[in-house]
């Protein structure tokens, strides 16, 4: 993929005459190629573009007219924005207050209030648009806050909840039950733990098994092992791709430091093979299979959908096509393939990913769902890649411990989540279940379609994102219609909705009413104005100039 940062594709043709002389800068310019176009395909230079970014934010006048907005739409908005601020002062007055006490003390908290919407609109949100982040109980697919409000939950708890919050309850007691007489003693083990490593390499068809708490700590597990094994340096991950926070994973925004022992790369593309086919120094390639919905692009959180191009689609022969082709190159020159499963892994299949795409992989990941809703990261993997010491140099060995790794707690609500699993009866659960979701985004998509409103939805099987059909500079507005609806999604908004598989046609009927409801509101209100011209270019190219006067005028 040719780059088209006029910086880069100016370095990168220079070196390319070069080139055949000069076979490390040949191999340097292939991996500038390999890179994908965008800034998440360029850590160092996101990093750097995040630092001149300057903060601004609109005033009253312009807040609802940035856009160019007659003064009656502006009016519109207004009236609508401040309608839904009544509405939410009336709804979690118990919510809000509890919410902006914690977040002056929750750093967490702090950070996602902060980051629901894109930051030139975010101060005018955090005080009047704040809910609740307090929840009192859940049944079902709804959770009730602690005002009493009872909502959908399209939350899916960052991707735990796949088989519905009282399934893990029953995990949950079950595991406390079991667990109770050793109670929380470390060290060695309870013995379900000899059950779950069973399951767990019959599920991977992988050989050995390693507990971690987090999926953070599995993907830092799994890669310090590929590099101690074939004694390279290098991971390869796929641009927007996301592992968990640890640094050699997120190379870019987000970590002040440079990852220096990180190549991200573009996927889906032939130039990332033929770097993996001529480089020396990669120990493993990272795949996260959730990025077959929107491939080199990051996380899409409402907090970066500044106009309406987010993309979307999921193209499940294309990518499973391309897994195939890294399944080949990474047998060719010995590179350790890993699947980061942490996410899609037990959502897509009973096998995971690897089942799903019919690829397999030398090590896997897991975590999120797989404890039954209590945390945990395992790394799942072929035995001469999981083993940490040689036979013939006793010293050099490859270090992983962790204080709550086999917590007996988590090990028997692991239990209780595989042996269900297990069972014929459940797995019918996965029956149709693309065909499932398929329908109802298809079905979503006409409801929107006939009543003209600009939303339109991509999914991976039950993990949904939402897109925005004309150019808008308002499209974050949604969450917050879409929240007074009864229908809760988490910080990221709308980005990501997940839905758990306990969804019921009509469960799915009443989220989908809502949903339309939520828009055809937003658009009465003025929301979704445009004069006809605008295009998201425009919208982008505004905005840059907006950051430019704000720098130079410092
Ligand atoms: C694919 C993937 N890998 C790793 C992680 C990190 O897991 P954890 O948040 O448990 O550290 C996540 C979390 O969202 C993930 O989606």
């Amino acid at each position: 993929m040719e780059t088209t940062l006029p910086i880069l594709s100016m370095s990168v043709a220079a070196a390319a005459s070069a080139a055949a002389v000069f076979p490390k800068i040949k191999a340097r310019v292939e991996l500038s190629r390999a890179k994908h176009r965008s800034l998440a395909g360029h850590s160092k230079m996101s990093r750097r573009v995040a630092k001149l970014l300057p903060f601004y934010e609109f005033g009253e006048n312009d807040y609802f007219a940035c856009d160019g907005a007659p003064a009656n739409i502006a009016t519109q908005r207004k009236d609508g924005f401040f309608r839904l601020a009544a509405l939410y002062a009336e709804r979690y007055p118990k919510g809000r207050a509890t919410t902006k006490e914690a977040a002056d003390k929750i750093s967490d908290l702090n950070f996602t209030e902060s980051y629901r919407v894109p930051f030139q609109f975010s101060r005018l949100v955090r005080e009047h648009l704040g809910t609740s982040t307090f929840v009192a109980s859940s049944s079902g697919v709804t959770v009730t806050d602690v005002d009493g409000n009872t909502s959908y939950d399209l939350t899916g708890s960052y991707g735990v909840n796949i088989f519905g919050n009282d399934f893990y309850k029953e995990c949950i007691e079950g595991a406390e039950r079991r667990a109770h007489a050793l109670g929380p003693v470390l060290g060695p083990y309870h013995p379900v733990i000899l059950d779950n490593v069973q399951r767990l390499c019959r599920i991977s068809g992988l050989d050995e098994v390693s507990f971690h708490m987090s999926g953070t700590e599995a993907v830092m597990q799994a890669v310090r092992l590929a590099r101690y094994h074939t004694g390279r340096t290098h991971l390869v991950r796929f641009a927007g791709a996301y592992h968990g926070w640890w640094g050699d994973v997120q190379p870019g925004v987000g970590n002040p430091i440079p990852a220096h022992e990180t190549y991200t790369l573009a996927e889906m593309s032939e130039k990332t093979l033929r770097v993996l086919r001529t480089r020396k120094d990669i120990a493993c390639v990272l795949v996260n299979p959730l990025q077959g919905l929107h491939p080199n692009a990051n996380a899409p959180g409402d907090s970066a959908l500044v106009d309406s191009s987010r993309g979307g689609n999921f193209d499940r022969a294309a990518y499973t096509e391309w897994l195939k082709k890294l399944r080949e190159v990474c047998d060719q020159r010995g590179i350790v393939l890993i699947f980061d499963e942490v996410f899609v892994g037990f959502r897509l299949a009973a096998g995971g990913a690897q089942e799903y795409f019919g690829v397999k992989a030398d090590m896997v990941t897991y975590g999120k769902s797989l404890a039954g809703g209590l945390p945990v990261g395992v790394v799942c993997g072929r035995r001469e890649l999981m083993r940490r010491f040689r036979d013939d140099r006793p010293a050099d060995i490859c270090f992983a411990r962790g204080t709550f790794n086999s917590h007996p707690y988590v090990m028997t609500a692991m239990d209780e989540f595989l042996s269900r699993l297990a069972s014929p009866n459940f797995l019918a659960i996965y029956d149709g279940l693309e065909e499932t979701w398929n329908g109802r985004a298809q079905k979503l998509n006409r409801m929107m379609e006939d009543a003209d409103l600009p939303v339109r939805f991509a999914n991976f099987s039950s993990i949904w994102t939402v897109k925005y059909t004309t150019p808008s500079r308002y499209n974050w507005m949604l969450q917050y219609y879409l929240r007074a609806e009864g229908l809760a999604l988490s910080w990221v908004g709308t980005g990501r909705l997940i839905f758990s598989l306990n969804y019921t046609d009509a469960d799915f009927a009443e989220v989908a009413e809502r949903f339309v409801r939520a828009a055809a509101k937003m658009k009465a209100d003025g929301f979704w104005w445009h004069d006809g011209a605008l295009t998201n270019k425009q919208i982008k190219r505004q905005i840059l100039k907006e950051m430019l006067s704000r720098r130079l005028a410092r």
